[in-house]
């Protein structure tokens, strides 16, 4: 049993102002409104334009406007995560360089990739320093910068992503409300279907890895989407049964934002009815690790205290999961 409950007290979220709309990607390949609607239920998506800035920009973005919501002075956060998989480098760290942006300086900061699962391991991860005592503010961030690794000249990838972020504070609850349970999986034979081949200590930049175009996202769509239906469904299955939970006890659901269908599957495979299903999709894309605190920011106000909310992802790796909580306020 933790000693303390980490609830989060406040969320926060970052989209740069750069819309791209499935009208604007009408021009720059072969595909249409019609087929990105239907297919992915996707509209548009913010595009981080401006040269010199990258995802801890975005980060920093949303962890100001956390920190300024919650009335927190920058010196108490303790520690920062971030989650991402387009940090601004290969190292340093993301969540360092989004610290000092923001004026943190008494925390100890690091990412977390684990690509669109990315938040939902950062959350758990950051809550485990608050349950055993050993601090009292954290931050989560989960934020990428898509626009920085898609090839705009692919149309099966370049509909999908988006730019964007946001970020949540953790602290120790005393009505033992907050981070409940999670059931989190891996598996690393997802890789040929969902990565980024070229940068890494596999295949290191070269001339033939930028002449092949391998250090964009590649993806096999259809097999990820039904792994990704599959996972989410299970990992939820998995949760409700634990903790001994009907689908009537769920206040929310806030599925990874990766295609509108996939979500829907979701929720119909669940029998969970869709109006209390969070979406954002159809606005902002898929943002990797930015979908569910996005997600969070934006249905805040509809979020009650005791609330209970499931939130579930599937991403390159593979990685997926499902985490329980109550909301506290
Ligand atoms: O966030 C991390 C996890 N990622 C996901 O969960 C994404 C999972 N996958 C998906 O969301 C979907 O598989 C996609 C949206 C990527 C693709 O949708 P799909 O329904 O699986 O399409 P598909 O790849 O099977 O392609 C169907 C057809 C193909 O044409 P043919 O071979 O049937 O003639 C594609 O070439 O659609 C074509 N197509 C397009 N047509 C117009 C693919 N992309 C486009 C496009 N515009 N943008």
């Amino acid at each position: 049993m933790p000693l303390f409950s980490a609830a989060i007290t406040g969320v926060a979220s970052y989209l740069p102002e750069g819309i791209l709309t499935n009208k604007d990607l009408e021009q720059m390949v072969d595909t249409n409104d019609e087929w990105i609607t239907s297919r992915t239920g996707i509209k548009q998506r913010h595009i981080l334009k401006e040269p010199g800035k990258a995802t801890s920009d975005m980060a920093a973005g949303a962890v100001k406007r956390l920190l300024e919501k919650t009335n927190t002075d920058p010196s108490e956060i303790e520690m920062v995560i971030c989650a991402t998989v387009t940090a601004d480098y290969n190292f340093p760290d993301c969540a360092n360089l989004t610290a000092t942006k923001c004026g943190i300086n008494n925390a100890f900061c690091y990412d977390i990739n684990a690509a669109c699962s990315g938040f939902l391991y950062a959350l758990t991860t950051g809550s485990k320093f608050i349950e055993t005592g050993s601090l009292k503010k954290v931050i989560v961030i989960g934020a990428d910068k898509m626009s920085s690794i898609v090839n705009y000249e692919d149309r099966t990838t370049c509909v999908i992503f988006g730019d964007g972020g946001g970020a949540v504070l953790l602290e120790p609850n005393e009505e033992g409300y907050g981070m409940k349970d999670f059931v989190f999986r891996g598996d690393g034979s997802g890789v040929e279907f969902l990565y980024q081949k070229g940068g890494g200590s596999m295949y290191p930049a070269s001339e033939e890895t930028v002449a092949n175009k391998e250090h964009y996202v590649f993806q096999n769509g259809r097999p990820v989407f039904k792994a990704a239906v599959t996972g989410m469904t299970t990992t939820v299955k998995e949760i409700l049964k634990r903790n001994d939970l009907s689908l009537d006890d769920i206040t929310w659901l806030v599925p990874h934002q990766a295609n509108l269908r996939i979500i829907d599957s979701v929720a119909s495979m669940l029998d969970f009815p869709k109006e209390r299903v969070m979406q954002t999709i159809e606005m902002y894309g898929n943002t990797t690790a930015g979908t569910l605190p996005l997600c969070l920011n934006d249905y805040e106000d509809r979020l009650k205290k005791g609330d209970k909310v499931l939130l579930t992802a599937f991403g390159g790796g593979f990685t997926w999961g499902t985490s329980y909580l109550t909301w506290a306020y």
